[in-house]
């Protein structure tokens, strides 16, 4: 079914990600968009765009792991496709790990089970690199090992395995997308930000930036726009039914690479850099293989690119100014 006819549910619709999902299945015209989203690290900021092209969407304040709740909106609005993007994030499973993990698998299951029960058609699940832990080898294809480090990675592998299991045993639409780094703008700048608007706000205090280890620590660094372009095209595809696939751009970028052209673009290329102690956890090389993607899709992201980086260093810069 073409997206125009469908009612869609983004479960982390108002995070940075599930924002700019947002933003592209609207181009796409659907009968009906509704967001679930807890706020937990979600902006209504992000959803600036959506709200001005879909006067008509829904945001509902819910927690996506509540079972009742979400079959319940899943009814109410006739739903046809999940993309489930909700997530508590990486640093929250360092200080409250047995919550994160009991609410990540939480979400996944629940959209597992309504599934099950013929509710709605098809679930496209994101999932994350983390899942692989530090590289075995590289590039990482599908197969890899899921060696999880933190409790985060460790759910996000988890829901890996329960979603496999219910295409398995129940025969649920299931494609699930494993994206890796993703940079653009609306990443969180506050609590838990991402790497790229540390740097900037680092620069505008006058603060040195703070490289944990060595700083040689490698990123598949992708544009959060191709993810989601890559995740609707994921979606429209019957081959990529019951699959599993990374979404990245299959080049390696280091932290000492990002932090030099973040400050060449920001012209403070003598700012301060001082080197702390690896942050627990810290996976060492992340680098994907993206064949699955390409013999099925046929395009992979392009590389982190000049112009897609300045364009996020100048939103964060505009952000936190
Ligand atoms: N950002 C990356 O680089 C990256 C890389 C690989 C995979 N991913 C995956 O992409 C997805 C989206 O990540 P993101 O970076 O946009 O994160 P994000 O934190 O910006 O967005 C997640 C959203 O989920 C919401 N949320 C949290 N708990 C919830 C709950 N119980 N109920 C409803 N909403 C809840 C948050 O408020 C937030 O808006 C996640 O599955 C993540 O694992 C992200």
């Amino acid at each position: 079914m073409p997206i125009s006819t469908q009612s869609i549910l983004v479960t982390g619709g108002a995070g940075f990600i599930g924002s700019h999902l947002v933003d592209r299945l609207i181009l796409e015209n659907p009968k009906k968009v509704v967001i679930v989203d807890n706020f937990f690290l979600g902006n209504e900021r992000n959803l600036d765009d959506a709200r001005r092209n879909r006067p008509d969407l829904d945001v509902l304040r819910l927690d996506a792991s509540n079972l009742a709740a979400m079959q319940d909106v899943v009814a109410r609005f006739e739903i046809d496709t999940v993309f489930d993007l909700a997530v508590v994030p990486l640093p929250t499973s360092l200080l409250y790990p047995h919550w994160t993990m009991q609410t990540n698998i939480g979400i996944t299951s629940t959209f597992c089970e309504i599934a099950r029960r013929g509710l709605f058609g098809r679930l496209v699940h994101m999932s994350s690199s983390e899942a692989y832990g530090s590289g075995r080898y590289v590039p990482m294809d599908e197969d890899h090992p899921h060696d999880a480090i933190t409790p985060y990675a460790a759910a996000k592998s988890a829901e890996d395995h329960i979603i496999r299991s219910y295409v398995r045993t129940f025969g649920i639409d299931a494609t699930v997308i494993r994206p890796f780094n993703n940079y653009g703008p609306r990443q969180n700048p506050g609590s838990y930000a991402g790497i790229i608007p540390i740097i900037v706000q680092r620069v505008l205090s006058g603060e040195p930036i703070e490289v944990h280890g060595d700083g040689d620590q490698t990123r598949d660094f992708t544009f959060v726009r191709d993810t989601v372009d890559l995740t609707v095209a994921i979606h429209d595809d019957p081959a990529c039914r019951g699959a599993e696939l990374n979404v990245a751009t299959g080049v390696g970028t280091s932290v000492n690479e990002l932090v030099a052209r973040i400050l060449s673009i920001m012209n403070a290329p003598n700012h301060p850099i001082i080197h702390t102690e690896e942050r627990p956890g810290d996976v060492r090389r992340h680098l994907a293989d993206v064949s699955r993607l390409v013999s099925l899709i046929g395009r992979q992201p392009a590389v982190l690119g000049e112009e897609a980086l300045t364009e996020t260093v100048e939103w964060y810069v505009r952000e936190l100014s």
